[in-house]
């Protein structure tokens, strides 16, 4: 079965051979593994895209340090948590341009020096090409920096905070689309000169029973033909070894999430997979690849059950609109009232970055979702609990 898919741009000449090396066609998730993530035709493993509002897409931290600002605050109630005497670790993955790791080490080393002079920032950064900018951005961080993988960090677990701003959207996702009464696999297939979404074999396995079984995603026939959506078999495996690089802390997790119930709708017809390239967006994943971001949204439930399996224990979550008011932001835009109006031009940009951030149109509408690394599975000692800030009400 053949779906063309419209607009189909010529198809890159590694692509190409890629294709005819594997027969013709691959899952969806191996296209979107290379288009990414492959080291010289992927768009994040060349290093090609680039982030922030003059780049290809902006994200919060690219608007200005006051997101990092209001995340200090989190970052250092969970750090304070832990043991008094030892070494700390703040560990992001998927740090994009570097900003929000710099821009949280400086608001770290300004407000909580005791913490800071314990931290180290770690960075867990899979493509070489987002890493080089990242070394050039953190070269004059207040905390010591290294870059390292999950795989590593297992051997010598660290005691910290781990943060996940919008990377778990970038995993490869599986494609899947019903067809001829079952759930089949989406790959993507070379036909003649251009590319074409192609419902392939059945797919059976243990993500869509899991799925199935918890009765978010409907196995029997009450989707029509053609309906597709997304699976995503990277993020178990993705939160274990996550989970693997910490013996004691936290995981926040901020990305583009639905509910099951929005996310696999009967509206909800062609998943929620897109393509940005320079502030433009697009539906179509198969549009000049290697040159366009493809992200695909989070399923809540999903997400809770693979952080679960993978040695997390969920503390809840919300919009960002609401985690960023807990935090303080209308303080924040407040204060931007009493500052010099000799400094208008900065203020008014500072104010509209506060009120993007919290726009529920866009970014307000992320979600932000904690957990606890399961210690007892880690054979520590309990770590104590303590609401996140960000979940407490919004101070008057
Ligand atoms: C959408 S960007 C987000 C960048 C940054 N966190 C921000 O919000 O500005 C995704 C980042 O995750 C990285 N990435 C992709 N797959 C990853 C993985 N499996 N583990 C860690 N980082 C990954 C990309 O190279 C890139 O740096």
């Amino acid at each position: 079965m053949q779906i063309p898919h419209p607009g189909s741009p010529p198809v890159p000449e590694w692509l190409g051979q890629r294709l005819l090396a594997a027969g013709g066609s691959v899952p969806f998730l191996d296209y979107m593994q290379w288009v990414l993530h492959d080291p010289d035709h992927g768009v994040y493993g060349s290093g090609r895209l680039v982030i922030g509002p003059r780049g290809d897409f902006a994200t919060a931290p690219s608007l200005g340090a006051e997101f990092a600002q209001l995340l200090a605050p989190q970052v250092a109630q969970w750090l304070a948590l832990l043991p008094a005497d030892g070494p700390l670790a703040l560990v992001e993955t998927g740090p994009g341009e570097g900003q929000l790791a710099q821009q949280l080490a400086e608001a770290l080393h300004a407000g909580w020096p005791e913490l800071a002079g314990r931290t180290e920032l770690v960075l867990v950064e899979p493509n070489a090409g987002m890493a080089q900018r990242q070394r050039q951005r953190l070269s004059a961080c207040p905390l010591p920096v290294r870059w390292i993988d999950f795989a590593a960090l297992a051997r010598a677990p660290l005691r910290g905070v781990v943060l996940a701003h919008e990377v778990l959207d970038a995993l490869a996702i599986e494609r899947i689309e019903r067809r001829d009464d079952h759930w089949c696999r989406q790959r993507v297939a070379l036909r003649g000169d251009s590319l074409s979404l192609e419902a392939a074999e059945p797919l059976t396995g243990p993500l869509l029973d899991q799925l199935g079984g918890l009765g978010l995603l409907p196995l029997d026939g009450s989707r029509p033909e053609g309906w597709c959506t997304e699976l995503h078999p990277g993020l178990e495996p993705w939160l274990a070894a996550c989970a693997g690089a910490l013996s004691e802390g936290w995981l926040l997790v901020i990305d583009y999430a639905h509910e099951a119930c929005r996310y696999y709708a009967p509206q909800r017809s062609a998943g929620t997979l897109m393509a940005y390239r320079s502030q433009q967006a697009s539906d179509n994943p198969l549009r000049e690849p290697g040159l366009w971001d493809l992200t695909a949204h989070l399923c809540l439930e999903s997400l809770q059950a693979a952080a679960r399996a993978g040695g997390w224990q969920p503390l809840g979550g919300c919009r960002q609109g609401e985690a960023l008011l807990a935090l303080g932001l209308a303080r924040r835009l407040h204060a931007l009232q009493q500052e010099p109006a000799s400094r208008l031009a900065e203020l008014l940009q500072r104010r509209e970055s506060l009120l993007r951030l919290v726009d529920p149109a866009s970014l307000g509408n992320f979600r932000w979702l904690a957990f606890q690394r399961d210690s007892t599975s880690a054979g520590s000692a309990a770590t104590p609990q303590a609401e996140p800030l960000f979940l407490s009400m919004p101070s008057p």
